[in-house]
């Protein structure tokens, strides 16, 4: 166990039992102690007092020794970590370039706290490398009270977190896990941009599982797992899968594997789930019927209340809310506005309202992103959309634009596939783009 595995380990256990990640003075001391140091080099290296570490120290080991059931204390750390790792094999540690979680054997808790000596886990050992760690997080209560429900108590197989990019979903879905680890046997996190065939995701699951499998049977081989255990398998990044300048959720030809893929994952019978993470959506995410299939799909609009306005010391509360709707709640805009705001407006917010619309560089280079990943037709909808100052009926639209009646529509619902239209419902639905993508799309139009 190196020390990178011997934190990531701390941290799991810290966080089932307090909800929260280890923060930079216990991460000090685990790190310090692992490596055999006294309290005091240790409160040197943090500059704290010795007392101050002494007691972080002792309340790491009280923590630590109820979720492992084992006295542990200062001195026997080491030793002890050393042997769990030691009785608990096999213990996967290694598989081609990652380390991967090791989590020993250990006695888990039931929601009641109390201990089920006979329902122990032997072992479980989670691919969680990929993924962020997340020490702050807001809001979202309701989301997260969703996706229990569709995990935990539905068991339902095949879950798609959709939205726009910087919007949170992988946020999201990594708190979810924090707060639900012990729930599932296994828990594996891939993102597509790192490993982008299926192939190459299925092999590295079943080899960091150990499934006996060959060339032409991982499907197969992946169907038992899930099958066998309860796992909870995570795919981020899925937009990378689907084609640049076409409708969204078009499958590029080498990846239309993925397609059956995920038909099998929603249809057969198994006790795992897969959660797949993406800023576009595909046939295969739609929920079509929330009673029959195992399908569902939460679509994640922006966060209504956020933090790192008091944390930032920005003025004029009373119309952060304003701020927040122009940067439609997406907490990349908003940590970059704030961060103007509190350098160049001296943390008024109603002075940087007064001056008009602000588009950073870093929001233009995410936007060009975006919308380089848009067909022609979308392109022409949007900067169509963008030139009125009213949402819009697609009547109108029509009229004003040169596009048949099937492009028209097409391109609608392809827009809304990427999250990228607000519609109103009136007697007629209206489309507007949020004020960002307005504010996008005019500098463009004037840049061109
Ligand atoms: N609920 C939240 N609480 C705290 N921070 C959040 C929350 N949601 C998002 N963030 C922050 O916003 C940033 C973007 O979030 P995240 O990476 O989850 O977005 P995303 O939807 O996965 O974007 P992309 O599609 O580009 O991958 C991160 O820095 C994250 O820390
Ligand atoms: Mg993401």
């Amino acid at each position: 166990m190196d020390i990178k595995e011997v934190l990531q380990f701390a941290d799991e256990l810290v966080f089932v039992q307090t909800g929260k990640h280890l923060d930079d003075i216990q991460d000090t001391v685990i790190k310090g102690v692992w490596q055999g140091h006294t309290y005091e080099e240790i409160a040197a290296q943090c500059n704290r007092s010795e007392s101050h570490v002494r007691d972080v120290g002792y309340k790491l080991w009280q923590i630590l020794s109820e979720q492992l059931n084992e006295d542990i204390n200062k001195r026997n750390f080491r030793s002890v970590l050393s042997r769990l790792q030691i009785t608990s094999s096999p213990v996967i540690i290694q598989n081609n370039n990652h380390n991967f979680n090791f989590y020993s054997s250990y006695q888990t808790k039931d929601d009641d706290n109390t201990i089920k000596n006979d329902d122990k886990k032997q072992l479980f050992a989670n691919d969680l490398t990929l993924s962020p760690k997340i020490t702050h997080f807001y809001g979202r209560e309701t989301e997260l009270q969703t996706l229990s429900h569709w995990l935990i108590n539905q068991n339902n197989r095949l879950i798609s977190i959709l939205g726009l990019p910087g919007i949170g979903k992988t946020t999201l879905v990594k708190h979810f896990i924090d707060l639900n680890l012990q729930k599932f046997d296994l828990v594996i996190w891939k993102s597509i941009k790192l490993s982008h065939s299926l192939d190459n995701i299925l092999t590295e699951i079943l080899t960091f599982t150990k499934s006996n499998h060959s060339e032409n049977n991982k499907l197969t081989q992946f169907l038992n797992l899930l099958n066998q255990k309860r796992c909870l398998i995570i795919l981020d990044d899925i937009q990378e899968i689907f084609i640049l300048g076409q409708f969204a959720g078009q499958y590029k030809p080498e990846y239309k594997d993925y397609k059956t893929f995920f038909t099998k994952i929603a249809e057969i019978e198994h006790q795992s789930s897969l959660i797949l993470i993406s800023q576009e959506q595909c046939q295969e995410m739609l929920c079509l019927d929330e009673e029959l299939y195992s399908v569902k799909c939460l679509e994640l609009s922006g966060l209504s209340n956020i933090d790192i306005f008091h944390k930032l010391k920005l003025k004029d509360e009373q119309i952060w809310s304003n701020l927040i709707d122009l940067y439609g709640g997406n907490l990349v805009y908003l940590k970059d506005i704030s961060n103007v705001i509190k350098n160049i407006f001296q943390g008024s917010v109603a002075d940087f309202i007064n001056e008009g619309f602000l588009l950073t560089e870093d929001m233009k280079f995410q936007l060009d992103e975006l919308f380089n990943r848009l067909s022609p037709i979308e392109k022409n909808i949007i900067s169509t959309i963008g030139k009125f100052s009213q949402p819009v009926a697609r009547e109108h639209l029509k009229a004003t634009i040169s596009l048949s009646s099937t492009e028209l529509i097409n391109g609608l619902q392809s827009l809304n596939r990427r999250y990228l239209l607000t519609t109103i419902e009136t007697e007629k639905t209206l489309f507007n783009l949020s004020p960002i993508f307005q504010e996008y799309v005019k500098i463009t139009e004037a840049d061109k």
